[in-house]
């Protein structure tokens, strides 16, 4: 069988930073408790869609790749705040990229989509369904974000990376994976208000209230991550020993250094973003690859292990064995239109537009 070899690889982050101080200017909270709990200092915001962050990240992905998207035949587009419900997300992008012939779905599994979706293309792409296919994680969590609750406020931002892979005879790419979901406890993270329940329900679009357990969830993330890699570097036939960069999803530093832990690996073999972009759900893990190969943390041959967990509560793990190019191919010139406001500004036109009871629905997104 052939190898689903990861050829390409690049991401789009928003250049509006809400820091710390920002969230404490309107909630009661404190750098030093969201730094000391969760590691977080800074995250971004949005002042794009959705398909715009993606549609840079993908065309950087597909550059570094060397791939002509009128040559790619898929695309995977993982994320649980989707510009629209209908069309899905993935097919915007193969509008903007002009990837006629590409297949185009969303994958939602919360914080790990981008890893379920990275499961998928790489099956598909094994089994010869596809030759090739473009993986994307993104979020733009700030519009349905509960501003007025610190809980979960302080947690998350916004951001996308995307990965290219391509049938190789190389063993490069996946190796291994252990998927799953501790569905009993789904009620722990939920966002109520995003769905087609309570659109016959006089919620008002993008108001929402998050049930969040924070401590069980916690509890969950460690226990999943670790027996994830545990069973996916098995899978392998190989030890945390072989494991040279540990690519975790970044919730909260805590989570990280627990597994780490408990893994017996030392936190110079884990890659962190936590600090400056903090949890980015589904865009956290390929954002933080991405830095990682700019950073020439990611050798030729390196194998890389990329934990994560999401509401769902998913979890999973996979093994990735590096092929021989770490740089890229070639660079795209798109970049993203200015951002004329802060993170705060931002997040305070959000606040005032969820203050009225506005129309809202006439947004414009690239749709022909
Ligand atoms: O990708 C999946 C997303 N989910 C997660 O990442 C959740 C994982 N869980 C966590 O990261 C941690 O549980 C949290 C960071 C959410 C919370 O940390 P914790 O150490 O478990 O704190 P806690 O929930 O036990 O809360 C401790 C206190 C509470 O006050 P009382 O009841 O002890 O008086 C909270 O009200 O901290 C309070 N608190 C805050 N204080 C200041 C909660 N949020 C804040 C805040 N600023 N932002």
């Amino acid at each position: 069988m052939k190898y689903a070899a990861i050829t390409g690889w690049g991401k789009c982050m928003p250049p509006a930073v809400l820091s710390n101080a920002d969230l404490a200017t309107f909630l009661d909270t404190s750098d030093e408790w969201i730094t000391t709990r969760t590691g977080i200092k800074e995250r971004r915001i949005s002042h794009v869609p959705m398909t715009v962050l993606s549609h840079i990240a993908a065309a950087r992905a597909l550059a570094c790749a060397g791939l002509d998207p009128k040559e790619l035949d898929l695309i995977i587009l993982g994320t649980c705040s989707a510009d629209e419900q209908v069309p899905n997300t993935a097919s915007g992008v193969q509008f903007m990229l002009g990837a006629h012939h590409a297949a185009a779905m969303d994958l939602n599994t919360a914080c790990t989509s981008f890893l379920y979706g990275l499961s998928t293309a790489t099956a598909m792409v094994r089994t010869g369904v596809v030759r090739n296919a473009l993986v994307i994680g993104v979020e733009v969590i700030s519009p349905y974000m509960d501003w007025s609750n610190r809980n979960v406020a302080v947690l998350f931002g916004d951001g996308a990376a995307a990965v290219v892979i391509e049938a190789s005879d190389e063993p490069a790419g996946v190796i291994a994976e252990k998927l799953g979901c501790a569905a009993e406890a789904r009620h722990t993270l939920r966002v109520r208000g995003m769905g087609t329940i309570y659109g016959n329900n006089e919620v008002q679009l993008g108001d929402t209230r998050w049930d969040f357990d924070g401590p069980e969830i916690f509890k969950r993330a460690v226990q999943g991550m670790t027996e994830a890699t545990l069973a996916a570097l098995e899978r392998a036939g190989l030890t945390t020993d072989d494991v040279a960069l540990v690519v975790p999803h970044q919730a909260n530093l805590r989570i990280i250094e627990a597994v780490a832990k408990r893994l017996g690996l030392t936190m110079e073999s884990v890659y962190l973003t936590v600090q400056r972009y903090g949890n980015m759900s589904s865009a956290t893990v390929p954002v933080a690859l991405v830095e990682a190969l700019e950073e020439g943390r990611v050798r030729p041959g390196s194998l890389l292990i990329t934990p994560a967990f999401g509401a769902g509560l998913t979890w999973c793990a996979h093994v990735i064995r590096w092929g021989k190019r770490v740089t890229p191919i070639g660079q795209s010139e798109l970049q993203l239109p200015e951002c004329d406001k802060t993170g705060l500004e931002l997040v305070q036109e959000i606040m005032r537009r969820k203050g009225r009871t506005s129309k809202g629905f006439d947004v414009s997104l690239p749709t022909r």
